[in-house]
C-alpha cells in the first residue's frame, strides 16, 4: 500500500512509542514525515531510520507545550515540504498520583504537554490543512473512556483531548478537514515500562487496563492511525477508535 505517495504528514512524539511507528508506517507507504520530539537523539533516530530506508523524512526539536516552538516548527514543516496533508498528535507523558496527594505542578505539566500541547498544534496545522482537505489524528486513551485510578490528571488531559477532536471534527467538517482520535491502552512503549504507582494503589483495580488480545506492539497503533490519516478513513470523522485488545469491551 502506498497511500501517502506525494503527502506530508507531521508527527509528535516521533522519538519513542506510537508516535516512532506510525511515522515509519507513514514514510513505508510513501509519505514525507516531518518528525518532533523533545528528545533529539530519539528523534534523529527515527528519521534516520526512515531515511535509511529510503523515504523522506525531517527531525526536529520541539516542546509541544511551548506554543512559540509549536509554530516555529511548522513553519519549518511548511517550509521544508510546501504544504501538509496530516497531523498525528502523540507527545504526551503520564503519571499516577494518589488523588488527595497530586502537586498542582504535576497537574499543570502534564495538562501543558497533553491538552494544551495537543491543541497548540491543531490550532497551527488547520489552515494549512483546509488547503489539502487534511486529516488529524489525536492521542486520546482507554483513560478518557473508563475510570483509571490514581489518573486524575492523566484522564483528564486525554478527556480534554477527545472533546476537543470531536469539536474540530465538527466545526471543519464542511471544510473537508478530518479529526480523530485513536484510545490506546495497554501498549509497550517507553511510556508503559517506567510507570510507577503510589504506594496507595489498589491493583485490583488494574485489570480494567489491561489487554485482552496480548497485541501490544505500537505498530499495532500505527496501522489504525494510518488508516484514519489515508482517504480509508475518508467518512469517519470525530470518531474514537479503541486499540485497546478488548480492555473495555
Ligand atoms: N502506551 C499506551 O498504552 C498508551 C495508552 C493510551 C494512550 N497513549 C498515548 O499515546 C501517545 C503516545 O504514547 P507512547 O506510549 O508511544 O509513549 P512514549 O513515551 O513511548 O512516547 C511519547 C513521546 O512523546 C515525547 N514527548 C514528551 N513530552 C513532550 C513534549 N513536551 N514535546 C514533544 N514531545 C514530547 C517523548 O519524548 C516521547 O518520545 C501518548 O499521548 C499517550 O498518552 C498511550
Amino acid at each position: 500500500m502506498q497511500r501517502f505517495t506525494d503527502k506530508v504528514v507531521f508527527v509528535t512524539g516521533a522519538g519513542s512509542g506510537i508516535g516512532k511507528a506510525s511515522a515509519l508506517r507513514l514514510a513505508a507507504e510513501g509519505g514525507a514525515v516531518f518528525c518532533v520530539d523533545l528528545n533529539r537523539e530519539a528523534v534523529e533516530a527515527t528519521a534516520a531510520e526512515i531515511v535509511a530506508a529510503g523515504g523522506e523524512a525531517t527531525a526536529r526539536v520541539c516542546d509541544v507545550s511551548d506554543e512559540a516552538s509549536v509554530q516555529d516548527s511548522v513553519s519549518a514543516c511548511i517550509e521544508r515540504y510546501g504544504s501538509l496533508h496530516g497531523l498525528v498528535n502523540m507527545a504526551g507523558i503520564l503519571r499516577f498520583d494518589d488523588t488527595e496527594h497530586l502537586q498542582t505542578g504535576d497537574w499543570q505539566k502534564l495538562i501543558a504537554i497533553n491538552l494544551t500541547g495537543t491543541m497548540f498544534l491543531c490550532r497551527a496545522v488547520l489552515p494549512h490543512l483546509v488547503q489539502t482537505k487534511g486529516s488529524i489524528v489525536n492521542a486520546a486513551s482507554t483513560a478518557a473512556l473508563s475510570g483509571l485510578p490514581c489518573g486524575l490528571a492523566y484522564s483528564a488531559s486525554k478527556g480534554g483531548v477527545l472533546a476537543m477532536t470531536r469539536s474540530i471534527a465538527v466545526e471543519y467538517a464542511k471544510r473537508g478537514v478530518r479529526a480523530n482520535c485513536v484510545c490506546p491502552g495497554d501498549i509497550n512503549t517507553g511510556m508503559t515500562d517506567g510507570i510507577k504507582f503510589p504506594k496507595t494503589m489498589d491493583f485490583e483495580l488494574m485489570p480494567r487496563i489491561m489487554s485482552l488480545t496480548g497485541a501490544k506492539a505500537p505498530e499495532v497503533v500505527a496501522g489504525v492511525i494510518a488508516m484514519l490519516v489515508s482517504d480509508d478513513g475518508i467518512h469517519i470523522t470525530g470518531e474514537d477508535i479503541r486499540v485497546d485488545g478488548g480492555t473495555l469491551s
